[in-house]
């Protein structure tokens, strides 16, 4: 068992498309492929737009892969735009796999532990019964039903609290609070995942077109922490002096409602591998080293 990419010498023949290939995953699926000689070609917004399908006949080229990291991610935002994020996140995901369809293409569609309700002491299984707490995590169950009702043959993988370069994360948006004020951090401790690079990620993809399974599986870091966790050992990586003070999620209302604990049981993802995903706090140290940023505090 290991945690690179490749597991042979091979590279891996085939041609990749991402979707939503500008976003944070996708930028570090697309730098992940070149890294390792596999052919990847990106398309976002504004010359592709997953909920047109014009668009997408004209956007994409033929590919073993398309892979969908295109989506509509703001999870409060999605309480009051309902409808766009289901247009963006089921339908667009239903017009790419008709797509994959008459193209002969393989489709490979990213979901979210936020398909669960986070009401459990143990980590989900991929045949745990769904039941989203807001409507992010309702498109997103959508997405995973209408691409299987498709027919396409197709890979879903569910993951989680991303964090990558370039992207709006919790890493940055601590980073920024150490930054910009001098008073402890308040951060929820009752709401525990597993945070993930998206470089450790996205390796994980390369090795599971390579496994050649199907159906849903979970990809998430090893081990697990609440955001205060997460928190403290951001600061300490920072080699910030602050006090970081815990506090229950009832203290920072938002619109849509979290899971407790949405854990992400990995063991199908390492049987099909043969590769365990790094812990949170690997990702944590690589992200950092691919990162670095002016420390404005000394210890
Ligand atoms: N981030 C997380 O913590 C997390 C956790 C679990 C699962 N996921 C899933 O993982 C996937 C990748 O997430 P991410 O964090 O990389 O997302 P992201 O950074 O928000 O990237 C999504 C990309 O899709 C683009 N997009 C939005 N609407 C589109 C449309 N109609 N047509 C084409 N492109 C469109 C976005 O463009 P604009 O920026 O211009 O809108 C953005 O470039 C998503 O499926 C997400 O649901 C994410």
């Amino acid at each position: 068992v290991d945690t690179g990419y490749c597991g042979s010498e091979d590279v891996l023949h085939v041609k990749i498309v991402v979707a939503g290939g500008r976003g944070m995953l996708g930028t570090d699926l697309a730098a992940v492929c070149r890294a390792g000689g596999v052919e990847v070609v990106c398309r976002d917004l504004p010359e592709l737009d997953i909920c047109d399908p014009d668009s997408i006949a004209g956007a994409l080229e033929p590919c073993d892969w398309l892979v969908n990291c295109a989506a509509y991610t703001a999870v409060d935002r999605a309480e009051s735009e309902p409808d766009r994020a289901m247009a963006i996140n089921r339908d667009g995901a239903a017009h790419l796999a008709a797509w994959c369809r008459r193209q002969g293409a393989k489709m490979l569609q990213l979901s979210t532990d936020y398909v669960f309700d986070g009401e459990t002491e143990k980590p989900y299984m991929e045949d745990d019964v769904p039941s989203p707490l807001n409507q992010y995590g309702r498109t997103k169950l959508e997405s995973e039903r209408v691409v299987q009702a498709s027919g396409v043959e197709h890979l879903t993988i569910r993951t989680q609290s991303l964090f990558g370069p370039g992207g709006k994360n919790f890493v940055e948006a601590i980073r920024a609070q150490l930054d910009q004020s001098d008073t402890p951090l308040r951060v929820v401790n009752d709401q525990v995942s597993s945070p993930t690079y998206t470089r450790h990620l996205a390796r994980s993809i390369l090795r599971l077109l390579e496994a050649g399974n199907r159906g849903i599986v979970h990809v998430s870091a090893g081990g697990c922490c609440s955001w205060y966790e997460f928190a403290v050992a951001i600061v300490r990586s920072a080699g910030a002096n602050r006090d970081v003070i815990p506090v229950s999620g009832s203290e920072f209302p938002r619109p849509a409602r979290r899971p407790r604990y949405s854990v992400l049981a990995t063991d199908r993802f390492e049987a099909w591998t043969g590769m365990t995903m790094p812990s949170w706090e690997e990702g944590l140290r690589d992200y950092l080293l691919a990162t670095p940023t002016e420390n404005k505090e000394s210890t």
